[in-house]
């Protein structure tokens, strides 16, 4: 059983997210997704509008979704590729080359795959403020 490593935040989900599910799913057998904590979100300065165990939730319910596991600091990636038998990383294009996955070769196959254009968690939060103010709420 060939097995993928995955990680991101996955707030307010989008079709960019679904897509890149599907497609790391494709790459493998098992696909197993690593999702920032709340607290390891404060660390990197973000906050999400759902919480963790609701990112959770969502994330389990999809179809190319195996397993969900928390992503608690940036060091974790070698020991969850050892803990849960990985043999690839894949990220989206927005991680390609970024020292952080590069050095998990040492480890595993890392892949990156094209990201989907025009949508992102932050842009999705932006638009719904500006239709908000434009409904005067
Ligand atoms: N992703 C993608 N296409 C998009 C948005 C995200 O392929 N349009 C991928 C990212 O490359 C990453 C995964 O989805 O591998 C989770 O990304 P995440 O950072 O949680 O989503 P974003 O929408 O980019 O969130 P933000 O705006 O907070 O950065």
């Amino acid at each position: 059983m060939r097995k993928t490593l995955t990680y991101g935040t996955y707030d307010v989900l989008h079709r960019g997210h679904i897509n890149l599910l599907k497609r790391a799913k494709e790459r493998g057998d098992y696909l197993i997704v690593g999702i920032s904590t709340d607290e390891f979100n404060a660390i990197k300065g973000k906050k999400s509008y759902y919480d963790y165990e609701t990112r959770k939730e969502m994330l389990e319910a999809i179809k190319y979704v195996d397993e969900v596991i928390p992503e608690c600091e940036w060091d974790q990636k070698p020991g969850d590729i050892a803990k849960y038998g990985a043999d690839e990383v894949v990220m989206g294009s927005d991680w390609a080359g970024n020292e952080k996955f590069e050095a998990l070769r040492e480890y595993c196959d890392v892949y990156y795959l094209p990201r989907t254009e025009g949508i992102s968690s932050t842009q999705i939060k932006s638009e719904l403020h500006l239709m908000d103010d434009k409904a005067g709420v």
